[in-house]
C-alpha cells in the first residue's frame, strides 16, 4: 500500500478546474505518476492524458487497478452524482484506493436540490424559504407562486447542467415556466420536482471547504462572474471570469458562514453517518451581512477554483490524503495572501453557438501568469486548438486586486484566436471594498 507516500493519481475531468487541480498535484513530491483523464492540451503539460469515459465506473476501475493508482480525484459532479465512490468502496480489488470525493448519498446535496434544502433544513443552515412541487401538485405550485413577491426563483431538481434555475420577475410568466417544467419536461427528468424558493437580495459569493466528514479546513473564498456580458448581462454561462479573495468577505462575515453554514453542515453529515470526503462547494448571498446558501456543490467551482488553487500553499496531495483518511485538521492548511484574478477567454457566441478548432497563439507571451486551458485539444502539427465554450484563462497573483486584473487582462490580450471574447470588467464591482 503506498498511502502517505509516493503515489500514482488519476484526476478525472477535462476542464479549467481540472488543470488548476492537476498543476497542483504535478508540483507535488507526492506524485509519481500523474494521470488525467480525458485532460486537455493543458494538463498533458501536467501528466499524462488517458482517454478514458470517466462515467464508465468498470473502466475507470480498471485503469486504477492495471496502473497501481493510490489517488482518484474527482473533478466534475456526474460521477459523483452517478456514485463513483460508492462503486470503489463495494470493489474488493479497489478497497485500498483512496477516492476524493463523496458518497452518491453525500452527493445528493448537488444533485438534489430538494435534498439539498430538506438537509438544510434539519440542520437550521439558514437558506431562502422554499416549497418543492411535481406535476400531481402543480396547482398548489401556481398557488404558493401568489404568494411571494418578484422575482420568482424555480430550480429543477435534478442536475441540468446549470441552466435548471429560472429567475423571473413576471408572475404569469413564473406560473407558465413551472407548468412547463412539471408537465412537459423542460428540463427531462430533472425538472420532474421543481423547487420554488424566495428571492435572496444581496451579493454572491463561493465558499470552498475541504472536508474528510468529520473534520474540514476553509479554502479561501471566490467570486465568479456568471453572466456572458460586462455588467452582468445576458446569459448565463459556466463563468468568465473569478476573483479571490473576496474583499467584501472579511473576517466577521466568514466567522458567520463557519459558524452558522459550514460547521454545521459538516456535523449533519456526519450526524446522518453520509460519507463525505472530498470538496464542499457554498455559494452564498451576502444579505446585508448575513450569509445564506444559495446552493451546495459537492466539488470546486470553475473557474473558481483557477483563482483558488494558486493561493494553497500547502501540497495537495498531502491534504487530499489527510481528507482522504479521516486526518484533516483546522492547521493543516496555508494560504497565500495574495490576490489572484481570473479572465476566462471564450468562443465568440458562448454560451449558445460557437465554432471549435482555432488555432491558439500567443501562449507562450504570457509572462508572471498561470495559463490554465479549459477547452483546448492539441491539432495535428502539435498546435493547440479551440474545442470548447470556456476555451482558456489567465491567472495573476498580486498584492492587491487592481494589480492582479491589470497583470492578468495584459496577458489575456496576448492570447489570440479567430473568435475569442472576454468580459473586460471581472473584478470592476470589487474595487470599491477595498480600504
Ligand atoms: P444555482 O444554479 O443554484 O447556482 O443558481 C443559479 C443562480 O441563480 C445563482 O448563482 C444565483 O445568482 C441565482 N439564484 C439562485 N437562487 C436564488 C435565490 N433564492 N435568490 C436569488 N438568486 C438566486
Ligand atoms: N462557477 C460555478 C460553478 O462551477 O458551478
Amino acid at each position: 500500500m503506498q498511502k502517505s507516500s509516493i503515489m500514482n493519481i488519476l484526476l478525472l475531468g477535462s476542464g479549467g478546474r481540472e488543470h488548476a487541480i492537476a498543476y497542483k498535484l504535478a508540483q507535488s513530491n507526492k506524485c509519481s505518476r500523474l494521470f488525467i483523464a480525458p485532460g486537455n492540451a493543458g494538463t498533458m503539460q501536467c501528466g499524462t492524458n488517458v482517454d478514458l469515459n470517466i462515467n464508465d465506473f468498470d473502466a475507470v476501475k480498471e485503469f486504477v487497478f492495471k496502473n497501481d493508482v493510490a489517488l482518484v480525484v474527482v473533478g466534475p459532479e456526474a460521477p459523483l452524482v452517478g456514485g463513483i465512490v460508492d462503486s470503489f468502496k463495494e470493489d474488493s480489488r479497489m478497497r485500498h484506493v483512496m477516492v476524493l470525493g463523496p458518497s452518491q448519498q453525500g452527493a445528493m446535496l448537488e444533485g438534489s436540490k430538494d435534498f439539498a434544502k430538506e438537509f438544510m433544513a434539519r440542520h437550521n443552515i439558514p437558506t431562502a424559504g422554499y416549497r418543492t412541487f411535481t406535476a400531481e401538485t402543480l396547482q398548489e405550485g401556481l398557488d404558493y407562486l401568489t404568494t411571494l413577491k418578484a422575482s420568482y426563483v424555480l430550480k429543477a431538481d435534478g442536475l441540468a447542467a446549470g441552466k435548471g434555475v429560472l429567475i423571473l420577475d413576471n408572475l404569469k410568466e413564473a406560473q407558465q415556466e413551472l407548468r412547463e417544467m412539471l408537465q412537459e419536461a423542460k428540463f427531462g427528468n430533472a425538472s420532474s420536482r421543481v423547487v420554488i424558493e424566495e428571492f435572496l437580495s444581496g451579493i454572491e459569493l463561493s465558499v470552498f471547504v475541504l472536508t474528510d466528514g468529520t473534520h474540514y479546513v476553509m479554502l479561501p473564498s471566490a467570486k465568479d462572474y456568471k453572466r456572458v456580458g460586462e455588467g452582468d448581462t445576458g446569459l448565463n454561462t459556466g463563468g468568465m471570469g473569478s476573483i479571490s479573495p473576496v474583499p467584501f468577505a472579511d473576517k466577521e462575515f466568514m466567522k458567520k458562514v463557519e459558524q452558522r453554514i459550514v460547521s454545521p453542515t459538516i456535523r449533519g453529515l456526519s450526524k446522518e453517518k453520509i460519507p463525505y470526503c472530498g470538496f464542499l462547494f457554498v455559494g452564498l448571498m451576502n444579505v446585508e451581512g448575513d450569509p445564506y446558501v444559495i446552493e451546495y456543490n459537492v466539488r470546486m467551482g470553475d473557474p473558481e477554483t483557477e483563482s483558488v488553487m494558486p493561493r494553497i500553499k500547502t501540497d495537495l496531495v498531502q491534504l487530499f490524503t489527510q481528507a482522504c483518511e479521516g486526518t484533516l485538521n483546522k492547521n493543516a492548511i496555508d494560504i497565500d495572501n495574495r490576490t489572484a484574478a481570473c479572465v476566462m477567454m471564450v468562443a465568440n457566441g458562448y454560451p449558445q453557438q460557437y465554432l471549435k478548432g482555432k488555432t491558439i497563439s500567443g501562449i507562450e507571451d504570457v509572462k508572471d501568469c498561470l495559463v490554465f486551458h479549459c477547452g483546448t485539444s492539441v491539432g495535428p502539427k502539435g498546435e493547440t486548438l479551440t474545442n470548447g465554450g470556456r476555451v482558456i484563462c489567465v491567472t495573476a497573483l498580486a498584492e492587491g486586486l487592481p494589480q492582479a486584473l491589470l497583470a492578468s487582462y495584459q496577458n489575456a490580450d496576448l492570447i489570440k484566436w479567430d473568435g475569442k471574447y472576454m468580459r473586460r470588467d471581472i473584478g470592476q464591482d470589487l474595487l470599491k471594498y477595498l480600504e
